[in-house]
Formats: C-alpha cells, structure tokens, sequence
C-alpha cells in the first residue's frame, strides 16, 4: 500500500512540472522531514482575514491561537472573509488508515490540509506552522505571512515517539510542562512520558496519602536548603486535557519497587526494615525499596494507582522496575516468607513476581503497564511494554518474546548526557529498530523515546540540554532514515538544523551545544617558557570568545583568531557563541607556572585510560582541573592508591610540593585519606617525608577541589614521589557501597 502510495504521489509531483528536490531557501526547515515533498515556486499570503474552514471545530479553535502565539496575526472572522483560504478537510476517503497521516497542499490560493482523522489534520497544522519563516515568529507584528507552495504527504514511520521529562530529580513548573508539550507537538512527538517519583521526590498529589507531597515531595539539600514541588490533582488534570488538545498521550511513571525512598520516606511501614528514611539529595541507587513481602505494600500502591488511573486517561501506566537493588529483599523475613510460599527461585523472580501482581491489577481496571528492561529478568508479566535503555538488548530479548518494547538505549537518547559522549551526528545515526530482529519480529518495535534525566540539569537548563539534539531523535522517530540504505543523508538534515536556529531563537529555545564546541590544545615550549593555546572548533559557525581576567566570556570578550600565548599564571575562560547566545559552558584553563612544568613522571598504578586527560604529562603541563572531572584535566584512578615519582632532570631548591585532589561522591570519586611527599637524589632513598592528613567529610554531595601541600624549606632534591592513600572502595553510606572507590589527581605543583 505504501509504495503505491509513493508512486501516485510521484506521478503528481511530475504532472506539476516543477519537480523540485528539496532545497528552497529558507524553508529548506522542515523537521522531521515530510516523506514526500515537493516544492514549488509560488507563495501563499496568509493575512488576517484569511478565512479558516475547518471540518474540525477544535483544530480551527487551535490554529487560532496557535497563529496568533507564534505570530501575533489575529484571524478576524473565518465567515465571510474575502482573502486566501485555509482548509482542514477530515476526509473519510483519506488514502492512508495510518490516523497520524496527513496531506497539504499549499497554492497561491488556498491551503489544503486533508487526513482520515483529526490527528493527522494536527501534525499537518505543526507542518505548516514551520513554514512560517522565523523573522515572523521574532517580530509578531507582521499583517501578512508569505508561506512558499508545496505539496507534501506525509505519515510516521513508528507510533511512538515520546519525551521522558524527569520532573523528580528536579521539579518543572505547569507553565513549563505545558510549553514542552507544545515544543513536543511542533516536532510531531505523541508521547510525554511524565516521570512522576523518585528517591528525590514524589511529584503527584494522592488524596489517599498526603504525606507522599507533604513529606515526600521534599528533600534537604546539602547546604541546608529545602528543595522540592509536585503537582495537584487539578494541575495534573490541567496538564492531561493540554497535551490532549495537541494529541499527545500522558504516560505517568510511578517507580517501583526501587527509586521509591522519597515514598518510604512519607510511609517507612512499605519497606522490609521500616525506616525511618529521608527524602535523600544523593543520586544513584538506593538499597531501600518497596518490601515485596508485605501485602500492605501491594494495596499501597494499589490504591495510588487506583487515582493515577483517575488523572490518565491513556492505556499505558509506566511502573520503572528499574534498579532496584535486592540487598533488603535477602535480609528481609516477609520477603524471604513470599518467595518460599510462592515456589519463587531467588529475588529476581520475588522482582518479577512484584511487576506481575502489579500489572494483574492495572490489567484488571483496563491498563497495560510498561518497565524498563530489568522487568524481563525473572520473567516477563504477560502484556507488558518493555522499554530498553541499558542497551538495545531489552529491546530484542522482548521483541523476541513477542512483547511490544519501546527502544531507547541510553547510548542513542539520554540527553542528560554530555553532547560530547552523544553529539547530534550519532543522536542522527541512531535506528530505534535493532539488527538482530527479523521482518516479523521487528513489528513489535513501537518506538522510542528521548530521555531528559535531571540530576544535573535544573528547569532552566532542560532546553540547552534537549536542543539541538532532540531535532535529530524527532526526524528519527518520524522517518527512521537508517531503515533503509541510502535513506539518510546527514548532511541534508544538518543544513536543516541550521536553517532551524533562527526558529528556535524566535519561539524562545535556549538550545546548546550540537557537540563538543571547544577542544584546547596546550603546549609549554620550556625554551621560550610559555604556553601556547589552540582551540579546535567542533560546529560550524560559531564564534569562540574568551577572557584573561577571571570574568565570564560574553558576546563582548576577546574573539579567538590564532593560537593564544600565555606567560604567567592566568585563568583563560573560553566559550563558544553563536546567534549572540552563548552555547557552552564556559571552559576554564587555569596555568600554573612551577619548577616541575614538562618532567618526567612514572607511576606505580597506572591511571584509568577514559581519565587519562593529556596522558603521562597531565600532572605537570601547568594546566589545572576545573571542578569538572571530565575536562581533560584529571586524571583518575579506580580502586588502587596514587603513588608517582617526579623526575625534575636536575638537583633544585624545593620549597613547597602541592598535588590537587577532587571530591565528586556522586561520580565515585572521593579525597585520598593521607598524602606522603618525599625527596630523592637518586631515585632510590627517598628522605625528608611529610604526610598530609585529609580534614575534608567524604559524605558530601558538593564538589571539593584540595590541595594537600607539603613544606620542605628549600631542600635540595631532584626526585620527588607522592603517595596517595585511596579509601579503595565505596563506603557503606554510598550508592556504591563496596564497589572501587575513584581518585582523580591534577597538577603536582612544585615550587
Ligand atoms: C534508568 O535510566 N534507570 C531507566
Ligand atoms: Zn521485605
């Protein structure tokens, strides 16, 4: 049916004589790209008493305000309006039974939307919204809109192209939920998935248990503050009829057994040991979880479902069943007691007996579930949606077992990941259907969905994060360009995405980096005695900015040409630009000028290649670590202690010898307990050792950068060796209690 389509919409395009591939200037912006299109020369004009009619009463009441939003164009009166015409036309003849499909045709008199439902009508509307150029959408004070000609058909390659917001780790406000559906819609996602509990915070108000908002929604953080929100009932029902007015499915996850300590934290009588707990401010995985054991328990959450079911009207609930560690499940007598009664295997088996009771429940009041990939271990609860996010391997194991799955490893969607690790070429590259399936099984493949966790990324932040790399998951999602060879063109979308810079500035997007913008490379020439700073661009056309004088680069800064030389201690800041909006963060070069600057360095126990930052140089190249462990700068060590020796070339005065450590608990990386320096001639009797004790808590969810200096008033030494006593591994009050322990080492500055 497809390729017939494709060949009667081929033969119209030629009968129009003006087949035109698709390069046209500005509207060359269409994300994701329409499967068929086909430009034209002429331009419609789009004036305020341009009359709409529309066959659906609620899509004309939305383009309305749509128009009048993104324009400032305020349709008089759709009756009796002389000026061009709009048409959205449900058409029960509609030559695709796909309901999100839809056709346009935009002539210098009219525009024509047509579909089978009123669904389709909507994406199509999202298209011609993009058409409007961007300058209009800027000024919203146009009184005509020039929209080019074209003729487009066009439908989804996957039914389900969602958005997982986290709103626990940090807390969205209804205005901005509301402002990422419409971002959502525009970009023709049907899916918001709405992460709704943590340890961190539970977010939705449940009449049946309010200390899970009163307590739970609440976290002390490190410095004292209370950090915390949800959302009322009515807020969410708010919420629900918003996204629906722009067909777009709510998918509420409600986490359990494991993520669940913020609800332990309101009603500790669900866990095996009973608390009490605390809403907790470190992230990671937390060992306290629901108690399988326990009946109450299951009529807990029972009964918070029982409202959730009330609030989301969709068919899906999304349960987690994620990391859930079952170290209390071991210990724990009631859970031991259900596994014995129920002839249960081990605890995985007690986890998926926990999914599948769950899911009987929700199946029984007419809902499916969906669980990340760890719900397939122990067995699958029959009917559930796996979605895959360790790899693509769920995604195959359910696929393979005949269960739909939503396929969104991490590698490919977590945009909380850093643009450097997943820049905007492989968000492009990624195809949400796995090799290792054939014809027949790859139907169970739904979708996918892009990730925005939010340990690290504040409200403000989430656009910087998202844009530009979610454009890239939008075309994927719609179009699949990696299904068939020949299909992609990266290219062709990347010039796209820089025609869609203008519109993302205009509809007040913050977006950030595409990739790694900056990458500095330094170098000490010892002759001359001073560094040399190259920066290498990894976007086009940006500008890159920077300061000497410890303030933050702006549009007005210093514009970086050739290389930079430095002669003295100084801090350069650099940071990319584009469109006169800051894109990266400000990297921070920090040089150091010491006697030790291009030794020779050994080390007894070899750092970790992924923290290797500029290799066997990196502790004396005069270039210091940022509070960031991954800026190159730092390197690290997993699991054994530091112990390196300086070779200075020659006997020097040394005054002081100062290594920097870092503290980052959240990352594993924690302070050596003791640092010992000593002084050598001859590389074998080293003399004159100090030791320097660490006063700094290692329970401390801040980043610490110390130094631990050492005084030796002007001895004469050529070598010098420093020892660093790592805690080796995790302590018991950390996610990864037992698990290496990180040291991450910087600049040894001699003096
Ligand atoms: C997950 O990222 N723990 C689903
Ligand atoms: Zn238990």
């Amino acid at each position: 049916m497809k390729i017939l389509r494709v060949l009667l919409f081929v033969l119209s395009m030629i009968m129009t004589l003006s087949f035109d591939t698709y390069c046209n200037g500005n509207n060359q912006s269409l994300i994701p790209r329409p499967m068929l299109i086909n430009w034209l020369d002429d331009e419609f004009i789009l004036k305020s008493n341009s009359s709409v009619s529309s066959e659906s009463e609620k899509l004309q009441d939305y383009f309305d305000d749509a128009l009048r939003t993104l324009t400032g164009i305020r349709l008089i009166s759709h009756k009796n309006n002389t000026g061009s015409e709009i048409r959205f036309i449900l058409d029960p003849d509609f030559n695709s039974s796909n309901k999100e499909a839809y056709s346009m045709n935009i002539s210098p008199a009219r525009i024509t939307i047509s579909s089978g439902d009123e669904t389709g009508l909507f994406r199509g509307i999202q298209t011609l919204l993009q058409l409007i150029p961007a300058e209009i959408k800027l000024k919203k004070d146009s009184d005509s809109i020039k929209i080019p000609c074209v003729k487009i058909f066009d439908e989804p390659e996957f039914s389900w192209r969602g958005l997982n917001l986290d709103c626990s780790r940090h807390f969205m406000t209804v205005d901005f939920v509301k402002r990422y559906i419409d971002i959502l819609a525009y970009y023709k996602f049907n899916t918001l998935h709405w992460h709704l509990t943590e340890d961190q915070g539970w977010r939705i108000e449940v009449k049946k248990y309010p200390k899970l908002t009163e307590i739970g929604a609440w976290r002390k953080e490190a410095d004292g503050s209370i950090y915390g929100g949800f959302y009322t009932q009515d807020e969410i029902r708010e919420i629900v009829a918003y996204a629906e007015s722009r067909f777009i499915n709510i998918v509420p996850e409600i986490e359990m057994p494991g993520h669940s300590l913020a609800s332990l934290a309101a009603y500790p009588e669900n866990s095996c040991e009973g608390g009490p707990f605390e809403v907790t401010n470190v992230w990671g995985v937390h060992k306290d979880i629901y108690c399988a054991g326990r009946d109450s328990t299951f009529i807990f959450l029972q009964n918070i479902l029982d409202e959730v079911i009330q609030l989301f009207p969709g068919k899906y609930i999304h349960i987690g069943g994620d990391e859930a560690p079952k170290d209390r499940w071991k210990e724990c007598p009631e859970c031991q007691a259900r596994i014995i009664e129920k002839g249960l295997k081990n605890e995985d088996e007690l986890q998926s007996y926990f999914i599948t009771r769950i899911s009987r429940y929700l199946s029984s009041k007419g809902r499916d579930i969906i669980g990340w990939d760890e719900i397939l271990e122990g067995g699958l609860a029959p009917g559930a949606i796996v979605q895959s996010w360790r790899s693509f391997q769920g995604a195959i194991d359910a696929a393979k077992s005949g269960h739909f799955t939503i396929s969104s490893p991490n590698s490919h969607t977590y945009l909380d990941h850093d643009p450097d690790d997943l820049d905007l070429r492989l968000a492009y590259s990624f195809n949400p259907i796995p090799n290792e399936l054939t014809e027949d099984e790859k139907v169970f493949v739904l979708g996918s969905e892009a990730n925005m966790w939010t340990e690290h990324a504040p409200q403000e932040t989430i656009d910087s994060k998202l844009f530009p790399r979610l454009l890239a998951l939008a075309e994927v999602f719609w179009s699949n360009p990696q299904s068939v060879p020949g299909k992609a063109d990266y290219d062709e979308f990347y010039n796209r995405v820089q025609n869609t810079y203008a519109d993302l500035t205009a509809r007040g997007i913050k977006y950030g980096r595409e990739t790694k913008v900056i990458t500095p490379k330094t170098n000490f020439d010892k002759t001359k005695n001073e560094f040399t700073v190259k920066l290498v661009r990894g976007q086009k056309d940006i500008e890159i900015r920077y300061t000497t004088n410890g303030s933050a680069p702006d549009v007005n800064s210093e514009l970086y040409v050739d290389p930079i030389t430095v002669r003295s201690t100084a801090n350069l800041k650099i940071a990319a630009f584009k469109n006169n909006s800051i894109i990266s963060k400000a990297i921070t070069l920090g040089f150091v000028y010491h006697k030790a600057l291009g030794s020779k360095i050994t080390f007894a126990n070899s750092y970790d290649e992924r923290y290797r930052a500029a290799g066997e140089n990196a502790l004396v190249d005069g270039v210091r670590g940022t509070n960031n462990i991954h800026d190159n700068n730092w390197q690290g060590f997993e699991g054994v202690h530091f112990e390196a020796v300086i070779d200075l070339g020659k006997a020097i005065n040394i005054s002081r010898v100062t290594p920097r450590f870092i503290l980052n608990s959240n990352s594993w990386v924690f302070l050596p307990e003791q640092v010992e320096i000593s002084l050598s001639n001859d590389s074998m009797n080293f003399t004159d050792k100090r030791s320097i004790l660490n006063d700094v808590q290692q329970k401390n969810s801040e980043i610490v950068l110390k130094d631990f200096p050492a005084e030796f008033n002007g001895t004469t030494a050529r070598y010098i060796k420093v020892n660093a006593r790592s805690i080796l591994k995790c302590p018991e009050w950390h996610p990864g209690a037992g698990y290496d322990a990180w040291l991450f080492i910087d600049e040894i500055v001699v003096e």
